[in-house]
């Protein structure tokens, strides 16, 4: 490591920085040519997920090609779950042959050594460390318990949840039961990829928006807070939160014991900062549309929303959602240009 921490981690812990580091959710994916001509070598996304090198070389791509500030693994929030038992393709959006639908389902979840489950999520973070030397930091993911059993129960992409929010509602027991092995899961697979070199890591909880805020704190909250405290390398390695549509959650999230909050794009960043902005530092919140649009009005809205936040240190520039993939890369350069352009202190 150089003398001074990563520009992405000092932002983080609201440490001083000369400008506002910037990544994109998805970074890695198919708006790239490049990433679909490896896609296509690789013949399955599972298989690329599994591949070593491909993984690595994708998810390198957006830091030479963009020129973002940070490199996330190359993986799916869905692929640990694989050593749990469940039995998962992609072949038209992510599909669970084996729902979780009833007790006996839940016992049968086995809790994997990930080194043993997932070895090329370690391979994968030790090549790109050894790769991108100091070039910038490396980001390890996860999805959260709740996210990770909404695919499990519904069997695939679901749009009113109606199959996971009934057995949650119904049996709160058994969605105690399953969350509690979602998040030791979870603490496992975290912890094992800050040890094969994640510099932050992200708990993605796209659906936890689709609760209330009482069954949020209910049946998800609680296991947010374990999670953040059972993470190895705490006050070194920053923690980021994401809800997709979580804006009324967002007191909870700033409790949950996260270093960052990730906001969608729904959310006034100013507002944010002013409600919970001294207890966390805050990532996004780029309408992910705006990338369609011209260079001009890419370039305003970057403004505005550095201008929300203001020059203080706690702020990490990044889309509210995933990046589409019909985005041209070019817009994205722009947009990449001009957070670095208008966030010099
Ligand atoms: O951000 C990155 O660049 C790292 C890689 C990454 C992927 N998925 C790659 C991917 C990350 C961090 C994810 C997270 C993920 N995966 C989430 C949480 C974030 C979010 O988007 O809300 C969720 C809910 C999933 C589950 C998932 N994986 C879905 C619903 C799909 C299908 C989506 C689609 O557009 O087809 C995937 C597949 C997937 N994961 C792709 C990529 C690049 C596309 C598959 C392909 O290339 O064939």
């Amino acid at each position: 490591m150089s003398q001074r921490e990563h520009l992405l981690v000092r932002a983080a812990f609201k440490q001083e920085i000369e400008r506002t580091p910037v990544w994109v959710m998805r970074q890695a994916g198919r708006y790239l040519k490049e990433y679909r001509e490896v896609r296509e070598k690789a013949g399955s996304f599972l298989n690329l997920c599994m591949h070593t090198e491909m993984a690595a070389e994708v998810s390198i791509q957006p830091l030479d090609l963009i020129g973002v500030d940070a490199v996330i693994m190359f993986s799916d929030i869905l692929t640990p779950l694989i050593g749990m038992g469940m039995d998962l393709n992609f072949d038209n959006g992510p599909k669970f042959n084996n729902p979780v639908r009833n007790e006996a389902d839940i016992d049968a979840l086995k809790l994997p050594d990930p080194d043993e489950s997932t070895p090329y999520v370690g391979s994968i973070l030790r090549l790109l460390r050894s790769e991108i030397k100091d070039r910038a930091p490396v980001i390890g993911f996860a999805g959260a318990p709740f996210t990770l059993a909404s695919y499990m129960v519904e069997g695939g992409s679901s749009k009113l949840f109606q199959v996971v929010k009934t057995l949650f509602f119904n049996r709160p027991d058994l969605a105690r039961k399953l969350m509690k092995k979602l998040t030791r899961m979870t603490i496992d697979y975290l912890n094992y990829q800050i040890e094969n070199g994640a510099q932050m890591v992200q708990l993605f909880d796209t659906w936890a928006g689709i609760f209330s805020v009482d069954d949020f704190r209910e049946f998800i909250f609680p296991s947010i807070q374990e999670i953040f405290a059972g993470l190895n390398d705490q006050g070194k390695v920053p923690r980021v939160y994401y809800i997709n549509g979580g804006h009324h959650l967002l007191k909870l999230a700033a409790q949950s014991g996260a270093d960052v909050v990730g906001l969608d794009w729904r959310p006034d960043l100013g507002e944010t900062k002013r409600l919970i902005g001294d207890q966390v530092a805050l990532q996004g919140n780029l309408d992910p549309n705006v990338l369609f649009c011209e260079p001009e009005v890419i370039k305003a809205k970057v403004k505005e929303i550095l201008d929300k936040f203001g020059p203080q240190s706690g702020h990490i520039f990044n889309l509210g959602h995933g990046i589409d993939k019909e985005v041209n890369p070019d817009h994205l350069r722009v947009m990449v240009q001009a957070v670095k352009d208008l966030s010099v202190r």
